[in-house]
């Protein structure tokens, strides 16, 4: 399996940080935030990468992660996305890259310790989501179970979640995920969405999903930035392991 980092967008919730920067590169405690989606990768043993990213400071990516060999990766590939199309957009460009195989798609603000190696090496085709229960599940794609614990539908952003779950920013997809993305449409905020693609597997029956294990935060926010590198320094040791306790990450 191949895998890929989507860091582009202009991080326009982070401004004014991301005026000089692009949001992918601020710190999370001791690292720049890629890093973490990349060793997320490269822990589940996937060394075989394609970065996508965009706005006025891709080239700083460059600096930081050069051809990706100081990281443990083994090969490393830039996309440059034009416009700001959404996650499916961007996620589009690396057709070739994935070249049949299936990939694991990393968003480049997600911070885990979640160890992907079992499922990835189960992975056979369709798509597999990882859920998290959060505390502010409306930020999120929300899944909507049936009473039987079946899932129905996953809902973007929703301003009643139907359920305390978040759909990570994790996913495992079949080469079919480059027919889906050409079929899509542009929402309301005028991106094409990864919530759509995963709807699409699921009414063929073809969607897959676990709970994720361990810590999961996004960082595309002021508080879940702070949550974010507050996690991190934790897990260094710099700050006792109860300091976040009773903590959400709601803006
Ligand atoms: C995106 C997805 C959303 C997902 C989230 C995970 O939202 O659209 O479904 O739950 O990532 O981080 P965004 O943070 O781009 O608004």
């Amino acid at each position: 399996m191949k895998g890929v980092v989507l860091a582009g967008g202009l991080g326009t919730r982070l401004y004014p940080l991301t005026l000089a920067t692009n949001k992918h590169l601020l710190p999370v405690y001791d690292r720049c935030m890629v890093e973490y989606p990349i060793s997320t990768l490269l822990q589940a043993g996937i060394d075989r990468i394609m970065v996508v990213t965009g706005g006025p400071h891709a080239g700083d990516f460059l600096r930081v992660l050069g051809n990706g060999r100081k990281l443990g990766i083994a090969h490393l590939e830039y996309a440059y996305q034009e416009h700001e199309g959404g996650i499916a957009d961007a996620l589009s460009l690396c057709e070739d890259f994935a070249d049949g195989e299936p990939i694991a798609v990393v968003l480049g603000d997600n911070v885990t310790n979640a160890n992907l190696a079992a499922p990835v090496a189960a992975f056979t085709v369709g798509a597999h989501l990882f859920f998290k229960k959060v505390p502010d599940p409306q930020r999120f794609g929300v899944p909507a179970f049936d009473t039987g614990g079946v899932l129905l539908r996953i809902d973007e952003k929703p301003a009643t979640p139907a359920s305390d779950y978040a759909v990570t920013g994790l996913y495992l997809y079949d080469a079919r995920v480059f027919d889906i993305i050409r079929t899509l449409a542009p929402s309301a905020r005028k991106e094409l969405e990864i919530t759509d693609v995963n709807n699409r597997y699921l009414g063929w029956n073809a969607l897959g999903w676990s709970e994720l294990d361990g810590y999961w935060t996004d960082a595309g926010t002021f508080a879940s930035l702070y949550y974010a590198n507050a996690i991190i320094a934790r897990e260094r040791g710099w700050i006792a392991p109860d300091a976040l306790a009773g903590h959400t990450v709601t803006p």
